[in-house]
């Protein structure tokens, strides 16, 4: 059975790439995130060969995988890196990427982050609101007086198909500014003489379903630059979709870089994929602990939980669970959980599974995209480790946590 390019039973055996897993998590224990190199260049390749015709260009959204060696591998096959924090900042410099290939967006830059982004060169500042450009004004002005280039961030008050979490483009949302604010600073942009206003940023929220309301939006968008000739250049955020689910099927790359070709001619455009780079690259190894039977139901208690993977508690999202070694015989309906101290952490409700017993490993699917960067240490949890494979080679790229790490501040 093949989940995706990487992930496939081979003998009955989970494998990723070439190599087993169980072999791996056998060495560095559970509950362990598994990266693909492999998969994360070919998902890169693939987005870039989408929209070649549009001259884009890419910049990894950290928060979805902040991986340093996912960083590595990405700056090496040329990605840029939106950033919403000085840390992602941080994160994407230690990777050894250039500063100009940082876009740093966000709804709240503090003073801090501005002048850190600033002084280390960034290529983009996304800016959210005025006071934010008086800020960036002043800092530029401190540091080396050079202009800084910025986006302003639309919002088009147009609301995308996804979960109401992941939505960022209706008016009421924090995110962006309305296209009155917008024309208000493009008419004036000497207000801000060390800011060369440069681009318009849109993004309308994550995994969307269609792309109608990313269209909706960009005809906003447009109608407001065709009035200032001289912004060249449209940032249309992340967004496109990933299958979490099997037999799941999501619009392509390709069909909505055909749909943007003739709406942006004339413009650079930039993007700023997470999920669809990084999600199908990464599972999540867990270790069945105790297997009881109540109320009618078969629960399954694994090690990992919602404080390793927090997306199935806070969005009720779906990830696949499959064991690591294929299983023969009936299945049962298995309601998989976690061993945190809340109702919501369940990670696979109601799932047709093989009979799973203690010790029986299970992986998480498409955990590669805001799994371990929205990882807590609630229940004082260490943190996971996480593992790279790049073709038949794997390392930790990431230690587990150990106790003593829980108490380093104190
Ligand atoms: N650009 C901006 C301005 C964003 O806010 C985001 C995601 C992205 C790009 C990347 O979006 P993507 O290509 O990954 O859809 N934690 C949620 C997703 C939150 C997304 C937040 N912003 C999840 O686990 O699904």
């Amino acid at each position: 059975m093949v989940f995706n390019a990487s992930f496939r039973y081979l003998d009955s055996c989970l494998r990723v790439d070439k190599l087993d897993i169980e072999t791996i998590v056998h060495e560095v224990g559970t509950p362990a995130y598994v990266y693909s190199l492999a998969t994360i260049r070919r998902n890169f390749h693939r987005l870039t060969t989408a929209f070649a015709p549009l001259n884009a260009r890419l910049h990894f959204s950290v928060k979805a995988n902040g991986n340093l060696d996912v960083l590595r591998a990405l700056s090496a096959v040329g990605a840029g890196f939106d950033c919403v924090s000085g840390g992602e900042i941080y994160r994407v410099l230690q990777a050894g990427a250039a500063a100009e290939d940082i876009v740093f967006a966000g709804v709240g830059k503090t003073r801090a982050e501005l002048a850190y982004a600033i002084k280390s060169g960034v290529g983009w500042i996304n800016a959210e609101n005025i006071g934010e450009l008086a800020h960036i004004n002043r800092l530029a002005g401190d540091t080396n007086g050079e202009a800084v280039r910025v986006a302003l961030r639309l919002n088009p008050e147009v609301t995308a198909h996804t979960h109401p979490y992941m939505a960022t483009g209706h008016g009421a949302a924090k995110f962006g500014m309305t296209a009155d604010v917008i024309r208000g600073l493009l008419e004036r942009p000497e207000a801000y003489p060390r800011i060369r206003i440069a681009c318009i940023h849109m993004h309308i929220g994550s995994q969307l379903g269609n792309t109608n309301a990313t269209l909706a939006a960009l005809e906003k968008l447009l109608a407001l630059t065709k009035d200032y000739p001289w912004i060249k250049t449209i940032n249309l955020g992340g967004g496109l979709p990933v299958a979490y689910r099997f037999n799941e099927t999501v619009p392509a790359p390709d069909q909505l870089a055909e749909q943007l070709s003739h709406r942006l001619q004339g413009y650079d455009l930039l993007l700023e994929p997470g999920r669809a780079i990084v999600a199908d690259a990464g599972l999540l190894v867990a270790e069945t602990l105790y297997v009881k039977r109540q109320a009618g139901q078969t629960i399954v208690v694994i090690d990992a939980s919602m404080s390793e993977l927090i997306r199935p508690a806070l969005y009720g999202a779906h990830h696949e669970i499959v064991p690591l070694r294929q299983m023969e015989g009936d299945t049962v309906t298995t309601q998989i959980v976690g061993p945190v101290c809340e109702s919501a952490d369940v990670l696979g409700a109601d799932r047709e599974l093989p009979q799973l017993e203690p010790g029986d490993k299970v992986a998480l699917l498409t955990a590669g995209a805001y799994g371990m960067t929205m990882a807590s240490n609630y229940n004082a949890r260490p943190r996971p480790v996480e593992v790279v494979v790049d073709g038949d080679r794997w390392w930790v790229s990431r230690r587990r946590e150990t106790l003593s790490d829980l108490t380093l501040f104190e």
